[in-house]
């Protein structure tokens, strides 16, 4: 089984390609990054990170699994909400993280067909944090300098990583 590509891996900071043929190949892809996610106990997993730059992202919050292709936020609420976030490719690092509490997102799922939306809670975290990963973003580019500093020893390690 696939392994997760984890930071500072320069693959994880790349825009991610549009998917345009929705067909087997799409499908296996989709069924091995499902199968990653729930086998690492994630909520949600972009194909970035087991090494694809693609625009695809598989998530559970808990309701059942959403398969999404393209996915694009149309539009998010003013209000913010801080939640404690972690990220498979940052292993052992949880960071408070502000966010919109809601979101309307729209994509595709595995056929091809458009699908659209409206979530709040943990479901609008998930999006939003699956689709940065997609233009190339993490959670530590979403916090103060304070909390930077207090994960500094830990992105030390990884940074020091040799990659297996
Ligand atoms: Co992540």
């Amino acid at each position: 089984m696939l392994n997760i590509v984890t930071y500072p891996d320069p693959l994880l900071r790349q825009i991610s390609q549009p998917v345009e043929i929705f067909d087997d190949d799409l499908n296996n892809l989709l069924e091995t990054m499902q199968d990653v996610m729930y086998r690492d106990d994630g909520v949600g997993l972009a194909a970035p990170q087991i090494g694809l730059s693609r625009r695809i992202i598989v998530l559970d919050d808990g309701n059942g699994l959403i398969n999404f292709i393209n996915p694009e936020i149309l539009s998010s609420s003013n209000d913010e909400e801080v939640m404690e976030e972690g990220c498979l490719s940052l292993p052992d690092i949880r960071v408070p993280v502000r966010r919109p509490g809601e979101v309307v997102v729209e994509g595709q799922n595995e056929s091809g067909k458009k699908v659209k939306y409206e979530a709040t809670g943990l479901l609008a975290r998930i999006f939003q944090h699956e689709i940065d990963h997609l233009n190339g973003i993490l959670i530590i580019d979403h916090i103060s300098a304070i909390q930077r500093s207090l994960i500094k020893s830990k992105l030390k390690q990884l940074e020091k990583k040799i990659p297996t």
